[in-house]
């Protein structure tokens, strides 16, 4: 069987040991990527130690007191701690989802803390989102219409109203692109299952009078066509979303279309 190597400068080299403190008697072990550009080091995995009986109850409890105790240093994003801003997205013990809304006790054994896999990293934790952006702007994420409004407000029937229920809710933490293989390999022209979704979700906004356009854009061999319900995006989805649907109904939309 062939063996690949990753290049010499991504090797994972050995990481700092950081020991709880001697009275502490409830202790876990978050094993954290740490990479920092300037440093001209490899990327390494620190130890971190720590007394349970004086943390919060969720993973990003602890990442924040380790930074704040232990290693300020230590480099990521939060904003909301109630999985709402989608910014503390890592890949926690193999799986990508918030580590706001994780709780240290489901996890058996040492917490391993990477980034979302699959991206350029900034430092540690810390992804570069701007291309994943660039390509949400490029499905126009917002409503776009020719007629004036009939009054202040555009309004729905409730039924409409429910066809963006699974949809409104995405908060763009972009777990489920970074765990999708086809986007590991064609990042540049495949759009995704996070950015998919957002399409679908004004396709589908009866408000919205681009329908045509929207549908036209995504009739292309790699934006649209490059998911092969591997599906890895609905089961990591920490908001219960289901990524994988959105993107059939969209090739739905496009097969009734042409018939
Ligand atoms: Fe995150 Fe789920 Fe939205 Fe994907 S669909 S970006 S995993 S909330
Ligand atoms: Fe990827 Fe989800 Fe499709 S994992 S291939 S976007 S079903
Ligand atoms: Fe906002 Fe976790 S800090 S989703």
């Amino acid at each position: 069987m062939a063996q690949f190597r990753l290049p010499k400068n991504s090797r994972i080299t050995k990481g700092r040991r950081h020991d709880a403190p001697a009275d502490a008697k409830n202790t876990k072990t978050f094993r954290i990527y740490r990479w920092e550009p300037e440093a001209g080091e490899n990327p390494r995995v620190d130890s971190f130690t720590i007394d349970l009986d004086r943390c919060g109850p969720m993973v990003l409890d602890a990442v924040i007191k380790i930074k704040n105790e232990i290693d300020p240093t230590l480099t990521f994003r939060r904003s909301c701690r109630e999985g709402i801003c989608g910014s503390c997205a890592f890949n926690i013990d193999g799986k990508n989802t918030l580590a706001c809304t994780t709780r240290i006790e489901d996890i058996e054994g040492d917490v391993r803390i990477y980034p979302l896999p699959h991206m350029p990293v900034v430092k540690d934790l810390v992804p570069d989102l701007t291309h994943f952006y660039a390509q949400l702007e490029s499905i126009e994420p917002w409503i776009k219409t020719d007629t004036p409004a009939p009054t202040r407000e555009r309004l729905q029937t409730p039924e409409d109203r429910a066809k963006l229920d699974g949809l409104y809710e995405c908060i763009l933490c972009a777990c489920c692109s970074t765990a999708c293989p086809s986007y590991w390999w064609n990042p540049e022209r495949y759009l995704g299952p996070a950015v998919l979704l957002q399409a679908y979700r004004w396709i589908v906004d009866s408000r919205d009078e681009a329908t045509g356009d929207r549908l036209d854009e995504l009739e292309d061999p790699f934006k649209l066509y490059r998911c092969h319900t591997i599906m890895n995006c609905t089961n990591t989805c920490p908001k219960g979303l289901n990524p994988a649907k959105a993107i059939q109904e969209t090739k739905k939309l496009l097969l009734e279309r042409r018939s």
